[in-house]
């Protein structure tokens, strides 16, 4: 075969899918959620009979509340089942622009925010339309996997911005200082933070806004799809420092709050015309969300709000639940959460490596959780836990796990 041939062949067969199937040289670079493989495994073991406690998935356990499925029943009925515009419903819009500003003591407009299908969109689409090749993008690791995969993916530099235990999971900014350079063009946070539970305080945020003062191309996207979900710490935005309305894209959403995972609906909220920007690549990409679904969310923001505020006091419960009974296990420990329903906990005292002991207790104990790798390379010597299940079965699980380990 002649050598030109010989070397496009050898690119296409590295370049293939499990099928055989040529794959882009740009799919490469993408990573994935492993949450959902681990789930898979899971389901898999319940399929031959096995009883496995779900302590792996980032949804809530909860029903989405009744009068959120009405309005969408009702939405359905009143032909709520066309395009609508890309940017999102202008009511769904407005209602959006007053909840989430009176929430966090802001001004909003409604032509600030962008409608999407979920919350993780804002992630991938705020990439697309701000970073180059060759962008560096600084991002919480351990943290939501998918930044760093979009990262990589539109072919930015993904820097990590390391959580350390040392200093209680709180990015250190003066790290944060030295990383940041001139072809810095966006800094990822999370607040309430999955994996670790943390809540960036008021006296934090301002100091890291004052560190990103001078680098005027920078925005950040500050993803806030935890922020009711805090216990006793109070939740703020960067966006609300000096010179960050301008640059801060905040994503939040449904998903969580009103127990509606599966409705695919959230929104970002950003300078107008970063604004149409992300519209333009909501044409490109999705269209429009789910009308009907978008109704459904003007019931969710201004109906009553007992269900989620209900939902927030159960995780309270079990959170504490959860943190006593993994400090119980010999080789483990971790740290009080102050928001989401995540907890991370040590396990490099036990000898396991992360991965072999989340696999094991899958396999071995009937427990699913997710090795803290599924969260970037800082979360080598964790498991992370979701607390979205009943106390009854999170104090089973920690059963199941102390007599796995201690074993
Ligand atoms: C930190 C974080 N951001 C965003 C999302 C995505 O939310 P949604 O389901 O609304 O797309 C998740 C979901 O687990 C998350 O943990």
């Amino acid at each position: 075969m002649p050598i030109k041939k010989a070397k496009r062949m050898k690119k296409i067969q590295e370049c293939s899918l499990a099928c055989g199937l040529p794959e882009s040289p740009r799919m490469k670079r993408m990573g994935t959620e492993t949450a959902f493989d681990m789930l898979v495994k899971a389901r898999n073991l319940e399929a031959q009979g096995k009883h496995i406690i779900h302590l792996e998935i980032g949804e809530p356990d909860f029903d989405t509340p009744q009068n959120i499925k009405d309005a969408c029943k009702k939405a359905l009925d009143e032909g709520f089942t066309h395009y609508g515009p890309a940017q999102g419903l202008p009511e769904l819009r407005k209602v959006i622009a007053e909840k989430a500003g009176e929430f966090r003591k802001m001004t909003f407009k409604p032509e600030q925010v962008v409608v999407t299908p979920g919350g993780k969109p804002i992630m991938s689409y705020s990439i697309m339309a701000l970073v180059d090749d060759g962008d560096e993008v600084i991002y919480v690791n351990p943290g939501y996997p998918i930044y760093e995969s979009m990262i990589d993916f539109m072919g930015g530099k993904a820097v990590p911005l390391p959580l350390l235990e040392e200093n209680d999971f709180m990015p250190d900014l003066k790290y944060l200082k030295k990383k940041l350079t001139k072809k810095t063009r966006m800094l990822i946070i999370n607040t309430p933070h999955n994996p670790c539970g943390v809540v960036f305080s008021e006296s934090y945020l301002k100091e890291m806004a004052k560190i990103l003062e001078p680098y005027d191309k920078l925005w950040v996207l500050s993803d806030e799809i935890y922020s009711r979900i805090t216990y006793g710490a109070k939740f703020e935005t960067i966006a609300k420092f000096p010179g960050m309305p301008e640059r801060t894209i905040i994503l939040d959403g449904y998903s969580k709050i009103f127990a509606m995972t599966g409705w695919r609906a959230g929104y970002g909220i950003m300078h107008p015309e970063l604004a149409q920007a992300l519209s333009r690549v909501a044409t490109n990409m999705n269209s429009c969300t789910t009308t009907f679904v978008q109704r459904a969310c003007i019931e969710a923001l201004t109906g009553p709000q007992d269900a989620p505020e209900k939902m927030v006091k159960e995780f309270h419960k079990r959170r504490d639940v959860i943190v006593n009974g993994l400090n119980s296990i010999k080789g483990f420990s971790c740290k009080t959460p102050q928001g989401a329903f995540y907890i991370i906990v040590n396990i490099q005292k036990t000898g396991y490596d992360c991965r072999e002991l989340a696999d094991k207790l899958l396999n071995e104990a009937s427990v699913a959780c997710l090795s803290g790798t599924c969260f970037g390379s800082y979360g080598k010597g964790y498991l992370r836990f979701s607390y979205a299940n009943s106390i009854e079965n999170i104090k089973e699980a920690i059963n199941r796990i102390k007599r796995y380990v201690e074993k």
